[in-house]
């Protein structure tokens, strides 16, 4: 018998016969010779059937079958450097062909379809390369980002999803019942992540988070996973020394094992392989300074040529003016002391200079914008008293987080990275919601 192979891996299979199990996803009829592109979840690879070479009824069922119908395939691996497929240069000699279920006519075809129609078929279009390509480097964005934070020494504690309190402002908090009390879908885990730091020093927290985001841009969704590092004895500047190494990394491990998908999503690398250590470092106050320059000259940006919007100290960037700071600069761009105004209650104010607080936002180049929030956290108890009434937060769900602070706080800080924005960064993509295999996102729920 011989050995089912995965399509990966085919390279270690030249001159064998081999069995492959996949889906069909497109036909060629040669009259004597049928031309399978068959894809088997792994990769994509060309089945050659030749009428002599199987038997009569193999051959019937290769001529009949239809797009996305489930095979089996005998066949010798060959060496063709034509042979289209991912990874490509090799096909199948098929001997023989058995088709487990013959498919129904399948909805997505070779052709452009509308964004509704796809996003509607979503648990099919999953299925095509370049969505295929997407999902593939999203795994290797989450190996990345695990295997570096557990080889610089942090431990990984899973944080609650129902909580009972607002941690990224009121306004976004997806409300369910909980036994009859409200409870609250994570918008964060960074709270817990600050009891942890003290039990185990360095921390992160890596799953799904819950924003009910009023509005729709390619940047947001209403579920997306994030990824939340805590640093207990760290401050600013240690902290966008960590960013820019773990950023570093999660992009070059995507370079160096992703390059098959990186090429089917045809993105141009060169701007990638630029980010390395260290990354430039601007203030919010130049930040506006820059927009409001740009603003003057009429300067407009991509992707709807937009003019960059003036701004007043104190406003949150938009999208055109993060796409404008960040097309300033070679490789992502920190931006910090924001103002306290405008920022979570939990960021530490500057001692000299109390209206801006110690916090980091990263943008990443080429328009993608913030895809990492953080900062260095309140420490004393009474500061935090103070800055949880300023925002109108009620003290009693706090009191634990407010202990953190009466039992031997340390200067801490922490960030989260958005995993959705990274990889749409990273794969070249206009929005958010091919980056995960589901999206929940305003006005939409199904599949
Ligand atoms: O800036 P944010 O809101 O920061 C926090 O939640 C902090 N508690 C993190 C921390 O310090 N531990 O969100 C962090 C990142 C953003 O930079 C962005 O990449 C992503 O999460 N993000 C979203 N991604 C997709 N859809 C949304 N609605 C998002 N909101 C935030
Ligand atoms: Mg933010």
């Amino acid at each position: 018998m011989a050995r089912i192979i995965r399509v990966e891996n085919i390279a270690d299979h030249v001159g064998e016969e081999v069995v492959v199990r996949g889906w069909v996803y497109l036909r060629t009829d040669k009259g004597r010779l049928q031309f399978i592109r068959l894809r088997d979840g792994t990769g994509f690879v060309q089945v050659v059937v030749f009428k002599k070479n199987v038997p009569p009824e193999a051959f019937q069922a290769a001529r009949k079958v239809t797009q996305e119908s489930s095979v089996i395939v005998t066949g010798i691996v060959r060496q063709d450097d034509r042979a289209p497929g991912i990874p490509g240069g090799y096909e199948i000699d098929a001997r023989d062909f058995q088709v487990v279920q013959q498919a129904e006519e399948y909805p997505i075809q070779p052709k452009e379809h509308g964004i509704d129609f796809l996003l509607d078929h979503r648990h099919l279009w999953l299925r095509t390369p370049r969505q295929w390509a997407i999902m593939r480097v999203r795994a290797e964005v989450e190996r990345a980002i695990s295997d570096w934070l557990d080889s610089h020494g942090f431990l990984r504690v899973d944080t609650p999803i129902l909580t009972p309190s607002a941690a990224e402002g009121t306004t976004t908090l997806f409300e369910t019942d909980y036994h009859g009390r409200p409870a609250y879908l994570a918008q964060t885990g960074q709270l817990y992540n600050e009891a942890n730091i003290f039990a185990f020093e360095r921390v992160y927290c890596f799953g799904p988070t819950f924003r009910a985001e009023k509005s729709k841009t390619r940047r947001h969704l209403q579920e997306f996973w994030m990824v939340e590092p805590e640093i207990a004895w760290c401050d600013l500047n240690e902290l966008m020394e960590i960013e820019e190494q773990f950023i570093s990394y999660i992009v070059q491990r995507v370079l160096e094992r992703r390059a098959v998908e990186l090429r089917v999503l045809e993105r141009d690398t060169s701007a990638l392989e630029r980010v390395i250590p260290p990354f430039p470092r601007i203030t919010y106050d130049e930040a506006v300074e820059m927009v409001n320059r740009a603003a003057a000259q009429g300067v407009r940006v991509p992707p709807n040529d937009e003019p960059v919007p003036p701004m007043e100290w104190g406003d949150d960037f938009g999208a055109p003016q993060e796409t404008y700071i960040a097309s300033q600069f070679d490789r992502p761009v920190f931006v910090h002391h924001f103002p306290t105004e405008a920022k979570a209650f939990y960021m530490e104010p500057e001692p000299d200079r109390p209206e801006v607080c110690r916090s980091v936002d990263l943008l990443a180049p080429e328009g993608y914008g913030e895809i990492i929030g953080g900062s260095e956290r309140i420490s004393d108890p009474e500061k935090l008293i103070a800055a949880l009434k300023r925002h109108g937060l009620p003290l009693e769900p706090y009191r634990w987080y407010i202990d953190l602070r009466r039992y031997g706080s340390v200067p801490h800080s922490g960030f989260g990275l958005g995993v959705e924005r990274t990889v749409a960064w990273l794969c070249g993509l206009h929005h958010v919601r091919e980056t995960i295999a589901f999206p929940r996102m305003l006005g939409r729920m199904y599949p």
